[in-house]
């Protein structure tokens, strides 16, 4: 009835685009920030300095990488009064409802970071939310469990110093847990890019509008938020959880996953392009285990995963589906052991992703892409004559 339209292929910026940040292989399971691969930089690098690689092209040098740590410190303090927002929220915000309006926010207090025209503004802009943000996502938490905020201490490594925002105690002088950091560092690491996903495709589209920096960032959280995305590692605690209550009978589970009439997904299980294993999913898996064997903590609910995962390998109905564990599956257990809130998990992925988010940015303005404007094929009515009112 409606006729189809065929799409030029020629039609610019359909939301696919070039890219020369991450590669991935969703059949043989590679993942690579700038050619490195995921494993070399989990095993070997730090979050500050894939930070710089994937925003930059280049690992760092020893001096590069000291120069952007101090340039983050020197941006790292938020203004007063942007307190007055996060106060006008009630404690059962989402800390991620919050963390998008103020990211957002955050352009009213830093109003020249709209203009990237020059590298040096467009470095400035860069490193001021790559300084904010760590801040503003521990003021969520903090929020959420009625604690006074904490400012951060300049003299700690990039994580170490979110982990004492997020964590310190009233009264108590920080300890940083090495382990601990090390941990939270690699995760971090294989959150921070993956290519044209929901989050950063929504980041590159609102920015292809000049939409600044930070209000793009603000609508990549938003994206991510949702439980088919970033949202996923709250939801398979959730679903973990659930299913430890009701008795740990994960073939109900399975068999809930595969009936047409349920709804049930199995959280973690599946991706758009990964149809073999997710590279991040088995360092995660090893860095559970070593998480919380180092912590010394039995937490069942791992046990309930790992069964989880073997009966999904082997069932038919996930085999043929190519349904493998995605990275959301296993992270959600280490943030557990390190004490995060489950509430708090998708803001880790964000921390973990904004990097990631920073570089495609930065790519889609650099390369001068037009604004996204994707296509349809229109499916609705042909042309039709108005009927006034008293024929209808
Ligand atoms: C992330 O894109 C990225 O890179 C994302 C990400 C990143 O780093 O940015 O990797 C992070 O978002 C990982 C994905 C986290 N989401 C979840 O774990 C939610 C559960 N997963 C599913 O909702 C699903 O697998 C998606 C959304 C991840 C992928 O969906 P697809 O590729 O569109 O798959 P589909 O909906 O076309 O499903 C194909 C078949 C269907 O069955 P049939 O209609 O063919 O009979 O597989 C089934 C689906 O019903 N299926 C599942 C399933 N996922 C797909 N069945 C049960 N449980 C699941 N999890």
């Amino acid at each position: 009835t409606g006729g189809v339209t065929t799409i030029d292929p020629g039609y610019k910026n359909t939301g696919s685009c070039e890219s020369g940040i991450t590669f991935l292989d969703g059949e043989k399971g590679i993942l690579r920030y700038r050619g490195y691969s995921i494993e070399a930089l989990a095993e070997k690098a730090d979050f500050l300095e894939v930070a710089y690689l994937l925003i930059f092209g280049e690992l760092p040098s020893k001096v590069q990488l000291d120069k952007f740590h101090n340039d983050i410190k020197a941006e790292s303090h938020v203004d007063e009064d942007m307190k007055k927002i996060l106060d006008g929220f009630p404690k059962s915000a989402h800390p991620m409802g919050v963390l998008s309006a103020l990211t957002s926010a955050l352009i009213a207090f830093n109003p020249t970071s709209v203009n990237v025209d020059s590298e040096e503004e467009m470095y400035t802009t860069i490193v001021k939310l790559l300084a904010k943000f760590p801040v503003l996502a521990s003021w969520a938490l903090r929020k959420k469990k009625s604690q006074p905020l904490d400012y951060g201490d300049n003299s700690l490594g990039y994580v170490a110093n979110l982990h004492k925002m997020m964590f310190s105690k009233a009264n108590e002088e920080y300890k940083a847990d090495q382990s601990v950091i090390d941990a939270l560092d690699k995760l971090l690491i294989l959150h921070a890019d993956h290519e044209q996903n929901c989050s950063t495709s929504t980041v590159r589209i609102v920015g292809s509008a000049h939409a600044g920096l930070f209000a793009s960032i603000s609508a990549g959280i938003s994206a991510l938020w949702g439980p088919l995305h970033g949202g996923a590692n709250q939801a398979v605690i959730e679903m973990l959880e659930a299913i430890k209550e009701d008795g740990g009978d994960t073939k109900k589970y399975m068999a809930k996953a595969k009936d047409k009439q349920d709804p049930f997904r199995l959280m973690g299980f599946g991706h758009r392009v990964y149809k073999n294993f997710d590279p991040r999913a088995k360092i995660i898996k090893v860095a559970a285990d070593d998480v919380l064997n180092m912590l010394g903590i039995e937490d069942p609910v791992l046990d309930i995963a790992k069964g989880l995962e073997k009966e999904a390998l082997e069932d038919q109905y996930f085999v043929d589906r190519k349904l493998y564990p995605n990275v959301d599956f296993y992270s959600g257990i280490i943030y557990r052991a390190l004490g995060i809130p489950v509430e708090m998990f998708t803001v880790m992925f964000a921390l973990g992703r904004l990097p990631g988010w920073i570089a495609q940015w930065k790519e889609m303005r650099e390369r001068k892409e037009p604004i996204g404007r994707p296509r349809q094929i229109y499916t609705g009515e042909n042309f039709r004559e108005f009927a006034p009112v008293s024929e209808r």
